[in-house]
């Protein structure tokens, strides 16, 4: 990793794992159904970073174990540091909604019994505070009726900003964006990427977790992403420019199906969190597989980003040769 970012570590997650405790199947044992597993990640302040993964591949519950959101059934364990001081693995508490805040993928954490300006508000009722409510639904295009309204007459789009208002109201230093311009029109989700974008320029963090890889090279200076509940590749978002760049098989992957490279899908899907095996969770999918991926597999640092991939050196200089796996 180069120094600069080292400097500007805002959020640092380390080996980060949680696990769901569930009853098995007709019996009253216990098991733990591990959906994130061994995953770090860094956030700097002045960069969007964005999380980037296929759906079921752990986005939101990563977003729910830095806010200590997740149900009580949940095993979390690994390291989240905010600012260089270590908070508890089950997340940030204290610090939501002040330093670090949340723009959740779903709308419905909105309270239906509270008014939507009520809910923004959060309490205050100085000048101030309204004033900067009514300031930034007039930057995102509520009308100011909207405050009165509760979340039930909301169309999907206008709860979205109603949660990414909420969010900005308390300038906070780190935002974590899940999901946040679904539903949006294009020209809206346009001007929330933006604002992500200056909102970092100005010396603040931006986690920005999406299923669209297109949208996040956008706006984002590094993209993490995921797969089956851990990180296989961290990579700035230039590599991207073309696919030799890139570490991971995945991220080749993804790449390549992006429709200005040619759509091409990879067969196969990402395993359920619970099928987990051991080695490289991408392997049954992957053209390089060779003998080596049944193994234990660590992340390395290739370049300016790094991969879980015990190939990905040999693959990026070209020199790789099957094995007959
Ligand atoms: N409370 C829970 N109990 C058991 N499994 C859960 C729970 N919450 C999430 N999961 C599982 O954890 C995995 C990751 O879910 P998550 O919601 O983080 O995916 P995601 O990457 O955000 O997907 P999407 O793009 O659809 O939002 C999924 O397999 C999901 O079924
Ligand atoms: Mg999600």
């Amino acid at each position: 990793m180069d120094v600069g970012r080292l400097d500007r570590e805002i959020l640092k997650i380390r080996n980060l794992t949680v696990s769901f405790i569930q009853y098995e199947k007709n019996t009253f044992h216990k098991s733990a159904l591990p959906v994130i597993s061994d995953l770090g990640m860094t956030v700097c302040e002045g960069d969007v970073t964005a999380v980037v993964g296929s759906s079921g591949s752990g986005k939101s519950v990563l977003a729910h174990a830095l806010f200590g959101l997740l149900p009580q059934n949940t095993f979390v364990d690994g390291e989240i540091s905010y600012s260089g001081r270590t908070l508890q693995p089950d997340g940030a508490a204290l610090l939501r909604g002040r330093e670090i805040a949340l723009i959740p993928q779903g709308v419905n954490c909105l309270d239906p019994l509270m008014k939507a300006g009520k809910q923004i508000l959060n309490g205050k009722r100085d000048r101030l505070s309204v004033l900067r409510m009514r300031e930034l639904f007039e930057k995102y295009g509520l009308a100011q009726e909207v405050e009165r309204q509760y979340p039930s007459e909301l169309s999907g789009g206008m709860a979205r900003r109603v949660l990414l208002i909420t969010a900005l109201m308390n300038r906070p230093k780190l935002i974590v964006a899940d999901e946040p311009t679904t539903g949006m029109e294009e020209a809206l989700a346009k001007t929330v990427l933006a604002d992500f974008r200056d909102f970092a320029d100005e010396g603040n963090g931006v986690l920005l977790i999406t299923h669209d890889l297109r949208m996040a090279l956008t706006v984002a200076d590094r993209i993490v992403v995921f797969y089956a509940g851990t990180v296989v590749e961290d990579a700035p978002a230039d590599d991207f420019a073309s696919e030799e760049l890139l570490r991971h098989p995945y991220t080749k992957a993804l790449w390549r199906a992006m429709p200005e490279h040619g759509f091409s899908a990879e067969p196969g899907v990402q395993p359920y969190a619970g099928e987990r095996k051991k080695g490289c969770l991408f392997a049954p999918r992957c053209p390089y597989r060779a003998t080596a991926c049944g193994g234990e597999i660590p992340m390395v640092f290739v370049r300016e980003g790094r991969a879980r991939c015990v190939r990905c050196e040999e693959i990026n200089q070209n020199v790789w040769r099957g094995d007959g796996e």
